[in-house]
């Protein structure tokens, strides 16, 4: 496989073509940002560690029966990846209240919502975001009803095979944010990375914060927190 030109910089991963015109290679950087690009940082080793997550992630998917663009590893900070038409879309996936839900409807962050609930944002940087439902996105036409149906499937059979999963190494699984793409056949597919970055991980005993909080509120350890997730996982 040889590494081709840049085709995409973002804020954390750069993709390269590949001499494969089906697949991409996706590198991981340290680079961190919050608040739709205001606050900017490194956080140290974060792309070896999210490559890594994300892979342990997606291989446990696979196991599952719940296919996405991963190929392989081929080094640190880089995965073989099927090339996608990416969808505009983060599918966020909730099973306690934080961040911008317990803000919205005014809940305390760590209650516990009777069933997971699914929202979608418009991935769109000069708009901020801004949350959609299923009307908003078939009537801009960004998804179709059975596209939108295949998502909800894949997106709440990734969280309870997750939930379990991390059960299991004592982690709380509070919420999570998917992209997906579509394949040259128009088949939807999982894309994109499962790590810290865009999870958030409780320890299930403490409450203790294991993801990228640490870095939004400037709370300090956040580079032990992304290794403490990947060692959990994998040891
Ligand atoms: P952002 O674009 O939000 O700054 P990243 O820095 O993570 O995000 O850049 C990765 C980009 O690659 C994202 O825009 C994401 O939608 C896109 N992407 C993820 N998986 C694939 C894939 N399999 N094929 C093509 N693009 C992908
Ligand atoms: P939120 O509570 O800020 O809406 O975030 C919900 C989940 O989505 C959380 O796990 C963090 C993740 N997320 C991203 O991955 N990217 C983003 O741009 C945002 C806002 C959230």
């Amino acid at each position: 496989m040889t590494k081709g030109d840049v085709i995409y910089e973002g804020k954390a991963k750069v993709m390269y073509a590949t001499d494969s015109p089906d697949k991409v290679l996706v590198y991981f950087k340290d680079d961190a940002t919050a608040g739709n690009g205001e606050k900017h940082g490194v956080i140290q080793d974060k792309g070896i560690i999210n490559n890594k997550i994300s892979e342990y992630f997606f291989k446990l998917l696979k196991t599952n029966g719940i296919n996405s663009h991963f190929v392989e590893v081929v080094s640190d900070r880089e995965m073989l990846v099927k090339k996608l038409n990416m969808i505009a879309l983060e599918v966020v996936v909730r099973n306690v209240a934080a961040g911008s839900l317990a803000k919205r409807l005014g809940l305390e962050e760590g209650t516990a919502l009777k069933v997971p609930v699914l929202e979608y944002f418009y991935k769109s940087d000069e708009l901020g975001d801004p949350m959609l439902n299923r009307y908003h996105i078939m009537a801009v036409d960004i998804a179709s009803l059975q596209e939108l149906d295949e998502i909800e499937h894949i997106a709440f059979c990734v969280n309870t095979i997750m939930k379990d999963n991390l059960r299991a190494k004592n982690v709380d699984l509070i919420d999570f944010k998917l992209e997906f793409g579509r394949d040259e056949k128009g088949k939807i597919i999982l894309a994109d990375e499962i790590s810290p970055d865009n999870c958030r991980f409780w320890d299930m005993s403490t409450h203790e914060k294991l993801d990228k909080d640490r870095f939004r509120h400037d709370m300090g350890g956040v580079e032990e927190a992304y290794k403490e997730m990947l060692t959990r996982l994998t040891m």
